[in-house]
């Protein structure tokens, strides 16, 4: 069709599995192919496919978007010992979602899509909150030992000369724990200036927080590292687009993010972002309508759903059910993707598109059509509950009277 609209560059598209792999399809057949001359690098991130080419597939799709600079992904299965069962797996392949951002390194930013008739559970939240969160180190790459009973433990580095910097961390009289963690300059640096660009973009207030009164070398290091990029490199930047930097402890930014109005970009050290973004997503009214988008320092982006793979829902499927599984996110994903591959190639009528077909999808569910689980949540007076492709046609009627 020649009125379809055109394309620069490909986008990297990452598909995967279960239900959400239906809902991939159902999108780009009834909201996008109709209407968008697409263009994409296919990567099958199915758990079947990412076995069968020993998981090169996933390091492969993660290149392509260092390549090409914009991804959409579909959610996938992180094996555990169940899913090596049932799928018949060489091995239990790591986390995908893991490796691409190890690729990338990057920053996830999560954002609540807002509608009418769904609201907060804090009732002075008028604006989205997005959670940054530094997907790198601390805890989740720690070194832990049980400790049976009396001893001293020690945190020993060993310079590359062989000096040894000791401290001791308890002189044990009985059982414990310990353990230790680390971060790099570098990585906390590039989680700094990817918080910091993704403000600027997004023309929001960026707040960060640490416990830099009690941890006074580790997380002072993330505060210090922040103050210092901001003020080398964006306190002029922030100034000219009239938002606002602003560092405090982080007990004092939960108590400030409860009574806000909302409306800013939260950075949040990894354990911090891990806890806060399911606090934000319940609190924001469901984990199906909440945005993800991993920001690399070198300005690479991927989109994706912040959701699973809606397992439970996939076997009804599978059981030739037609299910109300909610597609919000994951078409939100795509509409991010295609309004960046727009901004980036300067294609206007693209980036535009992406804004008609998401203020669609905001109508849809304003006038209340949706699925099971907004249904479950909402307090519009007329509600009717319907299944994901009748969900999908009612977006697309809208869309064309756009
Ligand atoms: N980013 C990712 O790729 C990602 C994230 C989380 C989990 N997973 C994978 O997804 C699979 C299922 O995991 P899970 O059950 O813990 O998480 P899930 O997000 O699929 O489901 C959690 C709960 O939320 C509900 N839910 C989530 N999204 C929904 C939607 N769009 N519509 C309606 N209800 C929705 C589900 O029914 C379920 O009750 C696992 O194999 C896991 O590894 C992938």
């Amino acid at each position: 069709m020649a009125d379809k609209i055109q394309m620069k560059t490909p986008l990297v598209e990452m598909d995967g599995d279960e239900m959400t792999r239906i809902l991939w399809k159902m999108i780009k057949d009834i909201l996008i192919l109709p209407y968008v001359d697409l263009k994409t690098e296919y990567y099958d991130l199915g758990m079947k496919h990412r076995d069968d080419t020993d998981d090169q597939v996933t390091i492969d799709s993660a290149l392509a978007t260092k390549k090409y600079g914009v991804a959409v992904k579909c959610a996938t299965i992180t094996a555990n010992a169940a899913r090596v069962k049932e799928y018949n797996l060489k091995k239990m392949w790591a986390s995908p979602n893991g490796t691409i951002r190890a690729i990338l390194d990057g920053t996830v930013f999560r954002k609540p899509i807002m509608v009418k008739g769904i609201r907060p559970l804090i009732p002075t939240w008028e604006k989205p909150i997005t959670i940054a969160r530094h997907a790198y180190g601390d805890i989740y790459k720690n070194t832990e030992i049980r400790v049976e009973g009396p001893a001293k433990a020690e945190l020993v580095v060993t310079g590359a000369d062989g000096k040894e910097t000791r401290r001791t961390i308890m002189d044990f009289q009985d059982a414990g724990i310990v353990q230790g963690v680390y971060n790099t300059d570098k990585s906390i640096s590039n989680f700094a200036r990817s918080c910091f660009n993704y403000a600027l973009e997004q023309k929001e207030d960026l707040w960060f927080a640490t416990k830099d009164t009690v941890s006074k070398i580790y997380d002072h290091r993330f505060k210090d590292i922040f103050q210092a990029i901001y003020d080398a490199d964006y306190k002029e930047k922030f100034e000219a687009a009239g938002i606002e930097y602003f560092y405090t402890l982080i007990d004092d930014v939960v108590a400030r993010v409860v009574r806000s109005k909302g409306g800013m970009i939260w950075a949040c050290k990894n354990y911090d972002g891990d806890v806060m973004s399911d606090m934000m997503a319940t609190a924001f009214g469901s984990l199906a309508m909440m945005t993800s988008v991993l920001v690399s320092p070198d300005g690479c982006y991927e989109y994706e759903a912040a959701h699973g793979t809606v397992q439970r829902h996939y076997y009804r499927y599978l059981k030739g059910e037609k299910t109300s599984t909610n597609p919000v996110a994951t078409l939100f994903a795509w509409t991010g993707a295609l309004r960046k591959r727009g901004q980036l190639d300067g294609l206007t009528d693209l980036a535009d598109f992406a804004d008609r077909l998401e203020k669609a999808t905001i109508q849809t569910l304003e006038e209340g059509i949706m699925t099971g689980d907004l249904v479950a949540v909402s307090t519009l007076p007329d509600k009717k509950k319907v299944n994901s492709e009748e969900f999908l046609e009612a977006i697309r009627e809208r869309l064309e009277e756009r």
